[in-house]
């Protein structure tokens, strides 16, 4: 029977069908394990409320940035965060670097509005900030501050140091002057950032440059997460890597591997000459990336990882704390 099955249907299309089968089940396991732990259904883990807690308290640090404070800004932000910030598990979990910094900015956001003498009674009550200080114990300061100001000999002083005191340097600038990049400046960069390690050499990224000020315009509408910044955007980087380099089931996510190593690289290529840059995220639906696909005739065979807002830095600027966890939160030795 296997032979005659074999027979009529031909060894290649059975290699297929069996191929089909083997990526509809690791398809379908990576969609259940996303639909089981991701924060889309499940915001009852301690991680899940976690991540809740720093997508809210992480927007208000970007609106910390700005030069002019505009009053009450993020209030959306500070009522989901008052409602994060009141769970029992997270309170209990004040330990944890994310969740003690979430506090401080929020102590930060009350104490801005007290100096400025806007009134917030009416969605950040005192009796919410007084308990904040209170929970914070030692680890409230008054000096606290959600973001960093630099000038900019001071930002770059490091460029030419040791990887330790390079890497600590780097961070993510939103303020552009609006002055393009030269192109040869920029093709330097991504020529650096191509020592980015691939598997196997595949080397499948690609970087796009997108120049024209209605196209960047287009595109960040869809990105969406640099909104009050794009005015001075320029130029904007675009990586992709292309899903024709890679071959077996197992390799199905090695694009967003090979593509966030590459983009790490990229940031640190662009640090070192002198680029500012911002990552922005391209976690987007089909649906919602199919214009920029066209707009820019990129094939559906790549995949956009990210893209990247990049310019002259101002000559005084701030950036976002984006406090890191601590070693002991992350790295564990069985
Ligand atoms: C893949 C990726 C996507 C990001 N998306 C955005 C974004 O949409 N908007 C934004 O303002 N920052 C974005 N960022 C910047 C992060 O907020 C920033 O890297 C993080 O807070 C750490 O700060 P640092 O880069 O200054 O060290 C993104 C960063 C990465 C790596």
């Amino acid at each position: 029977m296997k032979k005659l099955i074999r027979y009529f249907i031909g060894d290649e299309n059975i290699r297929k069908i069996k191929l089909n089968r083997r990526m509809m089940v690791n398809y379908m396991s990576d969609y259940k394990l996303y639909k089981r732990y991701s924060t889309l259904y499940n915001k009852s883990s301690l991680e899940n409320k976690e991540a809740d807690l720093i997508l809210n308290y992480h927007s208000i640090e970007k609106g910390l940035l700005h030069e002019k404070i505009k009053p009450r800004f993020a209030r959306h932000r500070v009522e989901m965060l008052i409602k994060l910030l009141s769970d029992n598990s997270i309170r209990g979990s004040i330990s944890r670097s994310q969740i003690r910094v979430a506090f401080c900015v929020m102590c930060e956001y009350y104490e801005l509005h007290l100096k400025l003498s806007v009134d917030i009674e009416d969605f950040f009550p005192k009796v919410e900030y007084d308990q904040f200080r209170t929970l914070l114990k030692d680890d409230y300061k008054e000096t606290f501050e959600g973001a960093l100001s630099f000038n900019k000999d001071e930002f770059y002083k490091h460029i030419e140091s040791n990887f330790y005191n390079f890497s600590n340097s780097r961070k993510s600038i939103r303020h552009f002057t609006g002055e393009k990049i030269d192109v040869d400046r920029i093709q330097n960069a991504i020529a650096l950032a191509s020592n980015a390690p691939s598997v196997c050499n595949r080397q499948a990224s690609k970087v796009y440059l997108i120049q024209n000020k209605d196209d960047i315009d287009k595109v960040l509408e869809v990105q969406g997460g640099l909104n009050g910044y794009t005015d001075k955007i320029r130029q904007l980087l675009i990586l992709t890597n292309d899903r024709r380099y890679y071959y077996t089931i197992g390799e199905r996510n090695q694009f967003y591997i090979d593509g966030g190593v590459f983009l790490m690289n990229m940031l640190y290529s662009l640090h070192y000459y002198k680029i500012a840059n911002c990552p922005a995220n391209w976690g987007k639906m089909i649906n919602e990336e199919a214009s920029v696909y066209k707009l820019l005739d990129i094939s559906e065979s790549e995949k956009i990882i990210c893209v990247i807002a990049i310019g002259e830095s101002e000559s005084k600027f701030r950036v976002t704390l984006s406090k890191r966890r601590p070693v002991e939160e992350i790295f564990i030795i069985k």
